[in-house]
Order: C-alpha cells, then structure tokens, then sequence
C-alpha cells in the first residue's frame, strides 16, 4: 500500500492481515486509526502493537455483517475524533471456507458474501454521511484476486469489479 504522501507499507501476494498493512501505512502518515475485526484478541494486539502509547489507534472487535456494530463505532470514532475521513474495506476473502464449487454449502456462501459485500456496504452506508457532512472523504474496497483475473480456482470468489477497486 502506498500512501498519498508515498510512505509504503508492503503486503506480499498471499501474506496475511493485510488490514494490518493498511492500518500501518495510514499510521504513518499520522492518521487516527480505528481497527475493526470480529477477532477481539487479535483487534487488540493489534491496536496495541501499533500504538501502545500515543492514543492515535484504538481497536475494537465489530461484526461487519451487524449494522447496529458498525454504526456503535462510527459514533464512537465521531465522538472521540470528530469525524470519519477515510474507510478501508478490508474484512473478508474466502474465510476459510471450501472454493471448490460442489464443496461449498450455503452457509459457507452466505457468510462469504455477507461479510465481503454487505460488510462493505454497511461500513459505506455508515461513514459516508459523516464523510458528507465534512466535504471531503476516501472508500477504498479490497477486493479478492478474482476481481482482476486469476486461475479458474478462484471462481468462487469473483466479485464484479467495483468503479475505483484494485485487488
Ligand atoms: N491474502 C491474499 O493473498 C489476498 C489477495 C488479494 C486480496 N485479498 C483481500 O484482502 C482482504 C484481507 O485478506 P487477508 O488475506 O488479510 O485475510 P485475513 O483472514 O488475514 O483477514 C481478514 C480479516 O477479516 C476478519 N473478519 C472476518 N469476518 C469478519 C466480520 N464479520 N467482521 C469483521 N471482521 C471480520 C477476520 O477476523 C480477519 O482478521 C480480503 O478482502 C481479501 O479478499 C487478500
């Protein structure tokens, strides 16, 4: 990830926690970053590593696919920073689930789409009125290697390619 100012923050092709990498390159250019992931230890060790002293990072475990979550944290980042004026959508990928088409059952879907696409579609819904409100605002959606090509395996994550979307 490169940051407007060109700090960088490497992700490899098949590295995990990329949302660390992102949060670490936003961190830099002295941004106040608020770490979203349903894991609550791994959110806080998170948070934590980052900035154990400064107060710029706090991290909180909030269920993308529960929209009463994502907006309790919006109101928070509201009420301790001001406002909200970068979202980085990155929760989500296959989450372990099979990608092999006759394997996949239909929890493993919903939960797949739920949290790639409503998940984002929740975060949009509640930052992008704050983001109004100030005038100014950035929506950067991670999408899954599929969205750009990529071997047939990956079918099954195959998103349609979103205006302004890099994998
Ligand atoms: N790993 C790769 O090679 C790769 C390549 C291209 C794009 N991506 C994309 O990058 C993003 C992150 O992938 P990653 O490889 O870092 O995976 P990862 O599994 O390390 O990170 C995904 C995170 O999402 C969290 N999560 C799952 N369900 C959630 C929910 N309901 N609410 C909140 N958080 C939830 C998980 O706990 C996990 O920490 C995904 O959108 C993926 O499609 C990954």
């Amino acid at each position: 990830m490169q940051t407007p100012s060109g700090s960088k923050c490497h992700c490899d092709r098949g590295s995990p926690r990329h949302g660390v990498c992102h949060c670490k390159g936003l961190f830099n250019e002295g941004a106040r970053v608020a770490i979203l992931d349903i894991d609550e230890k791994g959110v806080m060790d998170s948070a934590l590593q980052l900035d154990g002293k400064y107060g710029r990072v706090i991290g909180r475990r909030v269920d993308v696919t529960n929209r009463s979550e994502v907006e309790a944290l919006v109101s928070e980042i509201k009420s301790l920073w001001g406002s909200v004026g970068i979202l980085v959508n990155n929760a989500g990928g296959a989450l372990n689930t099979p990608y092999i088409l006759e394997e996949i059952d239909e929890k493993d879907w919903n939960l797949v789409v739920d949290v790639n696409l409503k998940g984002a579609f929740l975060c949009c819904q509640a930052a992008i009125p704050e983001m109004a409100r100030k005038g100014r605002g950035a929506i950067v959606n991670i999408s899954a290697l599929a969205a750009t090509g990529g071997p047939l395996w990956l079918a099954s994550s195959i998103q349609p390619p979103r205006p302004g979307s890099r994998g």
